[in-house]
């Protein structure tokens, strides 16, 4: 079945709102992470010296935002084209990143559970199933281009 307006507009609807809170959204999202799965602290540059996970680091920021703001551009993409398409270079660059810093696939697992828990806390009481069911296909078919590419590069 194909990606509907009723689901782009979900996904749109609550990055909206969790946009004007992305500080504290950010450090929910890695939060989730290392509680589902410790030892991707060690992935990451900005937490693997640390105790404690940062407050306002821009390198955690960065990648919590691109993770959502992406996922957000693959629901209007799903929408609109039935596929997600990421520019050739985006596309490796993405590969090549999370290839060089470990990336397996069972850890695209682990961020979609973090990002669709930080969605929950973002949006409140808006929080449905159907919210949850939209930004996990589109997450699931970003992560895939990834995927597709690292293997490629592998
Ligand atoms: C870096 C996006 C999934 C781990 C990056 C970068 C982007 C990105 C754009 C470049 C640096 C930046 O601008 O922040 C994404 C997207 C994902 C995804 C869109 C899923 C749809 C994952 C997963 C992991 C991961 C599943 C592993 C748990 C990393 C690490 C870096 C990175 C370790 C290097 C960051 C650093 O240490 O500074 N990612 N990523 N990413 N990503 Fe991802």
């Amino acid at each position: 079945m194909g990606f509907s307006e009723k689901q782009e507009e979900l996904v749109k609807e609550s990055w909206e709102i969790m946009k004007e809170d992305i500080p504290a959204l950010s450090l929910h999202f890695f939060t989730q992470i290392l509680e589902i799965a410790p030892a991707a602290k060690g992935l990451f540059s900005f937490l693997k010296d640390t105790d404690e996970i940062p407050q306002n680091n821009p390198k955690l920021k960065s990648h919590a935002v691109k993770v959502f703001k992406m996922t957000c551009e693959a629901a209007i993409q799903l929408r609109e084209k039935g596929e997600v398409v990421v520019s050739g270079s985006t596309l490796k660059y993405l590969g090549s990143v999370h290839l060089q810093k470990g990336v397996v696939g069972p850890h695209f697992e682990v961020v979609k559970e973090g990002l669709l828990r930080t969605v929950e806390k973002g949006v409140g009481d808006k929080w449905c199933e159907d919210m949850k069911g939209a930004w996990s296909e589109a997450y699931d078919q970003l992560a895939a281009a990834i995927q597709a590419e690292m293997n490629k590069e592998a």
